[in-house]
C-alpha cells in the first residue's frame, strides 16, 4: 500500500488519558471546543485537523480513509502516544475505524459520534462525485450555504459550520467527497475492535439517526450506545455536555 502521511496541525488541551478527537466533514477541529473545558481535567485532548481541512496541508488527489488514519498514526508517534481513546465525527469516524483496522493495539478505547460503519449506496457515491466536480470548479460557497441547515437546527452552530466549511481549501473538500466515496464497509470489522466502543447518536439527526446506530451497535463486542436527546448532526457543539459525560464514561472503562 503507497500511502504519503502528511504532518496534521492539531492542538492540545488538559491533561489525563490520552484522547484524540477527529472532525468530520468538511469542518475543523473547533467543532470539539465546547469540549475542552468540559474535560481538560479528565483527558489530555489532542484535537487534529485532518488532512485537507483546517490548518493542515491539503494535497490534490484522494483522501482514503485509510491514509488519513495514517496521518493520525504518525501524529501519534510524533507524540510520543502509545495507546489513545480515539473518537471520530461522521467522517471522522469513518478514519477512526480504518486506524483501527490498521493499528488495533494503539486504541484503548473508541467513539462514533454521528458516525456508522457503511459504505456509501451506488446513490451517495454517484452524488459525492457529482459534488466533488461542483466544488472543484465553483468552490464550496454552495455546500456552505447548503449543508449547515441539514446539519443542525442550531443557528448559532449553522453559522459556525458555514464559515469552517467556507475557509477549508476546495482540493481538501474534493479529495474528502473522493475519498468517502471509495470507502469500503466496515461493518464485520466491528467484531475485531476489542476496546470499549461509544456510539453517540442525536435524536434529531437526520444523515446518521439513532436507528441507524442502533443497527450496527451490536457488531460491536463491547458497545454501548448514547442518545443526545435534540441534537443534529452535531452533538458535541449542540449538547456538550452529554457528549463529555459519555466520552469520561468511555475514558473510565477504556
Ligand atoms: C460528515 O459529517 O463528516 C459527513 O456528513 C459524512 C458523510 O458525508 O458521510
Amino acid at each position: 500500500m503507497n500511502l504519503s502521511p502528511v504532518q496534521l496541525s492539531y492542538e492540545e488541551h488538559g491533561s489525563g488519558t490520552p484522547l484524540v478527537l477527529l472532525h468530520g466533514f468538511p469542518l475543523n477541529r473547533s467543532i470539539w471546543k465546547p469540549l475542552i473545558p468540559l474535560l481538560s481535567d479528565t483527558a489530555r485532548l489532542i484535537l487534529p485537523d485532518l488532512r485537507g481541512h483546517g490548518q493542515s496541508p491539503a494535497p490534490e488527489g484522494t483522501y482514503t480513509m485509510r491514509e488519513m488514519a495514517e496521518d493520525v498514526y504518525q501524529l501519534l508517534n510524533r507524540l510520543g502516544l502509545d495507546r489513545v481513546v480515539l473518537g471520530g465525527h461522521s467522517m471522522g469516524g469513518y478514519v477512526a475505524l480504518a486506524f483501527a483496522q490498521a493499528y488495533p493495539k494503539r486504541l484503548a478505547g473508541l467513539a462514533l459520534i454521528a458516525s456508522h460503519p457503511a459504505a456509501d449506496t451506488l446513490e451517495k457515491r454517484q452524488s459525492r462525485l457529482v459534488q466533488a466536480r461542483q466544488v472543484r470548479s465553483r468552490g464550496q460557497a454552495k455546500l456552505a450555504s447548503q449543508m449547515p441547515a441539514a446539519l443542525t437546527s442550531n443557528p448559532v452552530v449553522a453559522a459556525q459550520v458555514s464559515g469552517m466549511i467556507l475557509a477549508n481549501p476546495k482540493q481538501g473538500i474534493v479529495g474528502a467527497l473522493l475519498g468517502m466515496a471509495e470507502r469500503e464497509d466496515t461493518t464485520r470489522a466491528l467484531a475485531s475492535i476489542q476496546v470499549p466502543a461509544l456510539v453517540v447518536a442525536g435524536s434529531e439527526d437526520r444523515i446518521v439517526s439513532p436507528e441507524t446506530a442502533v443497527e450496527f451497535i451490536g457488531f460491536f463486542p463491547r458497545g454501548w450506545m448514547v442518545e443526545a436527546p435534540g441534537a443534529g448532526h452535531l452533538p458535541m457543539m449542540e449538547t456538550p455536555e452529554i457528549v463529555a459525560a459519555a466520552l469520561r464514561d468511555l475514558i473510565r472503562r477504556a
